[in-house]
């Protein structure tokens, strides 16, 4: 159930029946309960045009809005606002339809294909912290994305090509020599390369073969590319031990590197020059971009081929584009990276577009992201100052939640603590990253991240485990439960209103790819419940058996909205904790 988008069907009717059809139809939530839940803004404007009193207009089309059968009343207040307050019996019938459905209540939209590119680590070194926003916010919108029945193709652009390689190409090589596994020799791709660098700096000759072997790898040597592929094998399986650990949809399909655009960026460039869009400029190909100039007026200078000969990172994702669109028939194509990346892709799209390498109606949205800050407002380091790596940090998370779980009053078994310190401590990174406005930094904090109170995976995941011991103590499943809801108490209209609200915000989050939304609405979600349990008995034994189990199907759709919520965001729930 999408209630701002009924209110704005009705309203639109009603609209049209003063001949304002055309008239933008603004419904927004109301600020307070004593104005209802939802808001018509849009008689002043139209006062406005018509040259009307506001409050004229806003009586006129109270009179011809139909809304009896979902408000209790609509009343006209301030300039002209139209307060809308939704009817008990209508919430009731609502959340009764939504209590049995698996999708509760929650309608599929027409199928678009979108291409979601993230995670997308480059695999000369292991995942490090600056990954973690990308995976974790890309799996949860995937899945959201999916969940409205669109067609979703993740690309996991990984870095696997340039000239990098050429050095660690030669350094493994020598290993392999000496009779060492690839396994064992990349066992730390940190190391690894730190010891290529050293040799490419320091070895005589090194530097020289390092540069061989690159011109090897771009000329298709069957020895050398079998090379780079095992390099790119054990390199994958480090980040796979991470998605694994993340809990995180991405596999080995959904891998479309660097590398697999590699034999179109001579095309992309030859076609540039051949519409006249990149031009030669001190021996390198590249675009002048008016549209993005300086203060002085000089054009942005977009490089798609240096003065070597050699690709960059803007050809590949011109070729990526291309391939997005006319190959896979993107819609939308969203790309996840951090917010320094955002001149790129505001280059690229520009470029692109005049290229023709994607169709006017296909939206190219780039995702940008904040960074993850230490304590002290630095990017996220080690005591040392190193970047910290992945695995290691989600391994300290479940080793701390575990030991927080230890000491709260509990009854679980070992395995049964092992499975809550790992899905809490998980959970509690992943929804860390997600509840925070995406564009913006933040502090990570193990403290306020494993907190029980406030906005936290822990809260949250423990709030469902209270839901689900109600009906664990009453005996009874949701299956055998008669829905009939009532609502009398204002808590138990103020609970339904926000349950049916679950539709609005998976859609708003589906298009702006901002999971803290969700995190936020579920938060709103498990508040309610907690003001609602408290006001409203359910098991207490004066409940009389009408209202008792019309109290447990509103918990019973509290917990099915928290669980597939939390699925949405890719945290996982519990029975108890
Ligand atoms: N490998 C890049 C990085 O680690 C991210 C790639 C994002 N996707 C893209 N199409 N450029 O910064």
């Amino acid at each position: 159930m999408n209630i701002h988008a009924l209110l704005v069907s009705r309203f639109k009717q009603a609209l049209e029946a003063l001949d304002a059809g055309d008239a933008p139809i603004p419904v927004s939530r109301s600020a307070r309960p004593e104005f209802g839940e939802y808001q018509f803004n849009g008689a002043m404007a139209l006062a406005k045009k018509l040259k009307q009193k506001p409050r004229d207009i806003a009586e006129q089309i109270v009179a011809k809005v139909k809304l009896d059968d979902v408000a209790e009343k609509l009343e006209i207040a301030g300039p002209g606002f139209i307060n809308i307050h939704l009817s008990d019996r209508w919430l009731a019938n609502q959340c009764e339809l939504a209590v049995h459905d698996p999708r509760l209540g929650v309608a599929k939209q027409p199928t678009q294909t979108v291409v979601v590119d993230y995670s997308s680590p480059n695999l000369a070194k292991e995942m490090h912290v600056g990954h973690l926003r990308t995976t974790i916010i890309g799996d949860s919108v995937v899945k959201l994305l999916e969940f409205l029945g669109h067609k979703v193709i993740r690309q996991n652009h990984m870095g696997d090509w340039g000239t990098q390689f050429g050095m660690l190409l030669a350094h493994l090589n020598d290993k392999l020599q000496n009779n060492q596994m690839a396994e064992t020799a990349l066992s730390d791709l940190e190391d690894f390369y730190r010891e290529a660098k050293v040799r490419f700096d320091n070895e005589t000759g090194f530097a020289d073969r390092a540069r061989e072997f690159v011109v090897k790898l771009q000329g298709g040597d069957a020895a050398c590319l079998a090379l780079w592929d095992k390099f790119i094998d054990v390199s994958i399986a480090h980040s796979e031990e991470v998605y694994d650990k993340l809990n995180v949809s991405l596999t080995r399909e959904h891998i479309m590197g660097e590398s697999a655009y590699n034999h179109d960026l001579a095309n992309v460039v030859a076609e540039l020059k051949a519409k006249g869009i990149a031009v030669e400029d001190q021996g390198a190909q590249v675009v002048f971009i008016p549209e993005l100039a300086d203060k002085e007026g000089n054009p942005a200078v977009y490089i798609v081929q240096k003065s070597g000969g050699g690709y960059l990172y803007a050809t590949t994702d011109l070729a990526a584009m291309r391939y997005r669109s006319s190959q896979l028939n993107a819609d939308r194509t969203l790309i996840l990276t951090d917010a320094r990346q955002a001149l790129h892709f505001k280059q690229t799209e520009i470029v692109g577009r005049k290229a023709g390498f994607m169709q006017p109606e296909q939206s190219y949205e780039h995702c940008p992201f904040g960074m993850m800050l230490g304590s002290d407002g630095k990017p996220f380091k080690t005591r040392t100052g190193g970047t910290v790596k992945l695995v290691e940090l989600l391994d300290e998370a479940v080793e701390r939640a575990g030991n927080l779980i230890a000491q709260r009053d509990n009854d679980l078994s070992e395995q049964e603590l092992a499975e809550v310190a790992q899905k809490v401590g998980i959970g509690a990174v992943k929804y860390a990253d997600l509840s925070k406005n995406r564009t913006t930094d933040y502090v990570f904090n193990w403290d306020t991240m494993l907190s029980f109170e406030g906005n936290t995976a822990p809260y949250l995941q423990y709030a469902f485990t209270r839901v689900k011991s109600i009906f664990r103590k009453a005996g009874i499943s949701l299956a055998e439960l008669p829905v009939e809801i009532t609502l009398a108490a204002p808590q138990e209209h103020a609970l339904a209103v926000q349950l049916l609200q679950f539709e609005e915000t998976i859609n708003v989050v589906a298009r702006e790819a901002t999971p803290h939304i969700m995190c936020t609405y579920l938060y709103d979600v498990a508040s309610a419940f907690m003001r609602f349990y408290e006001a409203c008995p359910i098991l207490r034994e004066d409940t009389p058996p009408a209202v008792r189990n019309s109290r447990l199907a509103l918990a019973a759709l509290v917990s099915g909205t928290m669980e597939q919520g939390l699925a949405l965001l890719g945290i996982e729930t519990l029975e108890k904790m």
